[in-house]
C-alpha cells in the first residue's frame, strides 16, 4: 500500500479531517502533516511539507487542500520532482495520475462538495502511472523545465 501524506491551509482544514476519516475506512495509511485547526496560516508552508516528504519517500502520494488548490498547487510545482494536480472530477484524477504520474493531488476546499472530494481522492490513489513510452517520455521531459 503507497504511503499518503496529506496537509491542509485553513481553508482545506475541515475538508482534510473529513477526507483523512473516510479514507481510512477506506484501508489507506494517511500522515498528516497539519494544519491541525481554523487558524489562519500561509498555504506555501503546507506545500513545502508534502514536497519534502514526497520527494524522500519513493512512491508516496501527496493530498494538499487549500479553498481552491490553486495555491497549493503552484507553490507545490516549484519543486522539481513534485507533479502536482489540481484536480476537480474523477476524470481529471485518473488522467492526472495515469497521463502525467502525478505525485499529489491538489484540492480546492472551496468550490468542491466533500463527496466529490471523497471520490476525486479515491480515484487518484487507486490510479497508476501509465507503463506506455510516449507517457513515461512526456513526464521524464518535465523535469527538463527550464
Ligand atoms: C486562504 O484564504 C486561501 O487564499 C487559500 O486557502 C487558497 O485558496 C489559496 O490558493
Amino acid at each position: 500500500m503507497k504511503k499518503v501524506f496529506i496537509a491542509s491551509d485553513h481553508g482545506g482544514f475541515e475538508l482534510k479531517e473529513f477526507l483523512q476519516k473516510k479514507l481510512v475506512k477506506k484501508g489507506f495509511t494517511l500522515i498528516d502533516l497539519g494544519t491541525h485547526s481554523n487558524e489562519s496560516v500561509d498555504y506555501p508552508d503546507y506545500a513545502k511539507k508534502i514536497a519534502g516528504k514526497i520527494l524522500k519517500e519513493k512512491n508516496s502520494i501527496g493530498i494538499l487542500i487549500c479553498g481552491t488548490g490553486i495555491g497549493m498547487s503552484i507553490s507545490a510545482n516549484r519543486f522539481k520532482g513534485i507533479r502536482a494536480a489540481l484536480c476537480w472530477n474523477s476524470k481529471t484524477a485518473k488522467l492526472a495520475r495515469n497521463h502525467n504520474n502525478a505525485n499529489v493531488l491538489c484540492l480546492g476546499a472551496r468550490v468542491l462538495k466533500k463527496r466529490d472530494a471523497l471520490r476525486i481522492a479515491n480515484v487518484f490513489l487507486k490510479e497508476n502511472p501509465s507503463k506506455e513510452e510516449r507517457h513515461k517520455r512526456r513526464v521524464k521531459k518535465i523535469d527538463l523545465c527550464k
